[in-house]
């Protein structure tokens, strides 16, 4: 290769290097590494969905969570193959979260219900599987008795296949992680719960932290987006202390609630099918909050779910 070809194909690589960026990775428990920020999807459907994974590759994200519950798992698929194809990643660079649903909770049913999210996502593997809830659901929806430690049997199984690099929970409490640890040969990688200023969870998140297990936090944005409710606490898009942080390191408000969470240790989840607001929510890393920063967030709380 000349001297100028190679000055040209220089260039181009610090081209995409500036346009996208790139999110730093942790170790699971399993030794796998997972990137600190995620795509949520829960909502994003159809053509919408295809097209937005194009954009979050393209703008750097790498880690995308979705489940069988959100039926877009073949749009995410569709965005995938044509990432792929485009030669933008290969599948090795990709971090894919999917979701067992609460009625396939029999050990039996565990495997095939992945074989089934593989095969819309158009995949050999998942990066991580997560029991959605403990709760567990009959296939009309009534309540089911089934104890989520065999659940976890069939969780193992998967992980075994190779058909889910890594494997773990959502909506869990400490107890049930615990019992979960004390009584299998594999702890779960994460759990996938609730976090933001307005539901902080500190107790949770530390016990997590403290056995080892990394916290996706859903629903980072909190009461800063709408959720359709009448009522809600702050803090919300113009919150003046988050106004003042936010200046101070010339980001929006929200990019701080979303900075606030990696600060804390844990991997947000924002779900955008906007390409600048998606963009917006993976330029996190060229600033960080002190810990009195984190502290004065932490206040917002009042323990309240986004989904009461
Ligand atoms: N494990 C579980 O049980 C569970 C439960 C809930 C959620 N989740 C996961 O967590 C993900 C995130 O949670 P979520 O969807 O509830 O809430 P979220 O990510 O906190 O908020 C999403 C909402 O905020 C809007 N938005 C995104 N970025 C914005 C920005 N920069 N400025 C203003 N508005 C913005 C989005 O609209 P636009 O798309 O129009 O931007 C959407 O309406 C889900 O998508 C799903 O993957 C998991
Ligand atoms: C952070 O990076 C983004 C682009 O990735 C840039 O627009 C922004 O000005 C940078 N902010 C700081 C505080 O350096
Ligand atoms: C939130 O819940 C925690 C743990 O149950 C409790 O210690 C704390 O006082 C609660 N905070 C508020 C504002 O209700």
């Amino acid at each position: 290769m000349g001297l100028r070809t190679l000055s040209i194909v220089l260039f181009a690589g610090v081209l995409n290097l500036a346009s996208a960026t790139v999110v730093p990775t942790i170790a699971l428990n399993d030794g796998n590494k997972i990137p600190i920020l995620a795509l949520g999807t829960y909502s994003g459907k159809g053509d919408k969905m295809r097209q937005t994974v194009n954009w979050a590759v393209e703008a750097g994200y790498r880690h995308i969570d979705t489940a069988s519950l959100y039926q877009n798992e073949a749009d995410i698929g569709k965005g995938i193959a044509e990432v792929i194809n485009k030669g933008l990643v290969k599948r090795e660079d990709l971090f894919i979260t999917t979701k067992l649903w609460n009625d396939k909770h029999r050990r039996d049913q565990v495997v095939p219900a992945l074989k089934e999210s593989l095969s819309r996502l158009g995949l050999q593997y998942v990066d991580l599987y997560l029991i959605h809830s403990p709760e567990s659901e009959n296939a009309d929806g009534t309540p089911a008795n089934i104890d989520y430690l065999d659940t976890w049997k069939g969780m193992e199984e998967a992980k075994q296949l190779g058909l889910a690099k890594s494997i773990g929970v959502s909506n869990f409490d400490t107890e049930q992680v615990k019992r979960i640890v004390k009584n299998s040969q594999t702890p779960p990688a994460v759990n996938q719960i609730e976090v933001h200023a307005a539901n902080t969870r500190e107790q949770l998140v530390s016990d997590m932290q403290n056995l080892g297990i990394a916290v996706m936090a859903y629903s980072p944005l909190g009461f800063l987006v709408n959720r359709g409710q009448a009522s809600v606490p702050p803090p919300q898009l113009d919150d003046p202390t988050l106004t003042k942080i936010a200046q101070k390191y010339g980001k929006s408000t929200t990019q701080v609630v979303l900075r606030y969470l990696i600060d804390r240790g844990m991997i947000p989840i924002p779900k955008s099918t906007n390409q600048d607001r998606l963009q917006q929510n993976i330029d996190l890393f060229n600033f960080s909050l002190t810990p009195e920063e984190v502290a004065t967030i932490n206040k917002f709380n009042v323990n309240k779910s986004v989904f009461e």
